[in-house]
């Protein structure tokens, strides 16, 4: 994708990913609209950051995602690209039936969230003839992390749903392009993730990830090194040792 020309709208930009990757694509000449639900740290980032669009948005709630799309079309008329990189994660545990709150509060955020704002996007972007979908998954879409099963079915669904959608918007110059992130540090589970030493440095995670959706072709997949293993884990033969590997964060759990 042309990551000097395009308007992108990230849903979910206000921290982490989002924001670090709206940064990297206005400094390559893109314009960028981040959307989130904190007001306030929108405006704090729209004041910091002279040009950067903002808009309010919860992906859980259908009024609030149809309001964002129409605030966005109106400011933006040139949109070329959506990103939806809103999410959460969560540790729960199975052996308590309380834990499914977290697995509908999940599923609704990431996987229904996700559909609901390509959904919100698509017609206009169906009518543009060309332009970018963006969604974004994990290595847990391909090798869970026990101790988030919600997360883990949300982004395998989204893969699943990644694929379905570029097969059915195939030759409507609209690309669908799944992100994979790898363990990235940012506060997507608290504080503590971001000196988890095991996590990729932000900057790093998105310099390797714009450099590979500058490509022509936009690749399919936007893979970062440190994902590959747990991407290929059922190709590789290694599923078993990285899910063993994995489980070890049970022992939250005490398990
Ligand atoms: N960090 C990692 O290790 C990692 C690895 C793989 C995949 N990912 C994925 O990357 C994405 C971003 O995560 P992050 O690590 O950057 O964590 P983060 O800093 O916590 O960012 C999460 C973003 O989602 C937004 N969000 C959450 N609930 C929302 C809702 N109901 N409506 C609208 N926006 C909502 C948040 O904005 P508001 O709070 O302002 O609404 C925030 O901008 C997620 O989809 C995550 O699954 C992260």
């Amino acid at each position: 994708m042309d990551i000097t020309t395009n308007t992108v709208f990230i849903a979910g930009g206000t921290s982490g990913l989002g924001l670090g990757l709206a940064r990297r694509l206005r400094e390559a000449g893109s314009t960028v609209i981040i959307g989130g639900r904190r007001a306030d740290r929108l405006k704090t980032l729209a004041e910091e950051n002279p040009g950067l669009g903002t808009v309010e948005i919860d992906v859980t709630d259908d009024a609030s995602v149809a309001r964002a799309r129409d605030q966005v079309l109106a400011q933006y008329p040139d949109l070329s690209a959506v990103i939806t990189m809103s999410g959460i994660m969560i540790a729960e545990d199975l052996r308590d039936p309380g834990h499914f709150r977290i697995t509908r509060d999940t599923v609704e955020t990431n996987l229904l969230g996700t559909v609901r704002v390509v959904d919100a996007f698509t017609p206009y972007l169906l009518g543009r003839g060309a332009g970018t979908i963006m969604t974004v998954t994990s290595g847990i879409a391909y090798v869970p992390f026990p101790l988030t099963p919600a997360y883990g079915i949300t982004k395998a669904g989204i893969h699943s749903y990644t694929e379905s959608l570029r097969a059915q918007l195939a030759g409507t110059g609209v690309e669908v392009v799944e992100l994979i992130p790898p363990l990235v540090a940012t506060e997507l589970m608290g504080p503590g993730q971001l000196e988890d030493p095991n996590a990729m440095p932000l900057q790093d995670f998105v310099e390797e990830s714009v450099g590979l959706m500058a490509q022509q072709p936009t690749p399919r997949e936007i893979t970062v090194e440190r994902v590959k293993a747990q991407r290929h884990a059922v190709a590789d033969g290694t599923y078993d040792q990285i899910l063993t590997r994995l489980s070890g964060a049970l022992a939250a759990f005490g398990h």
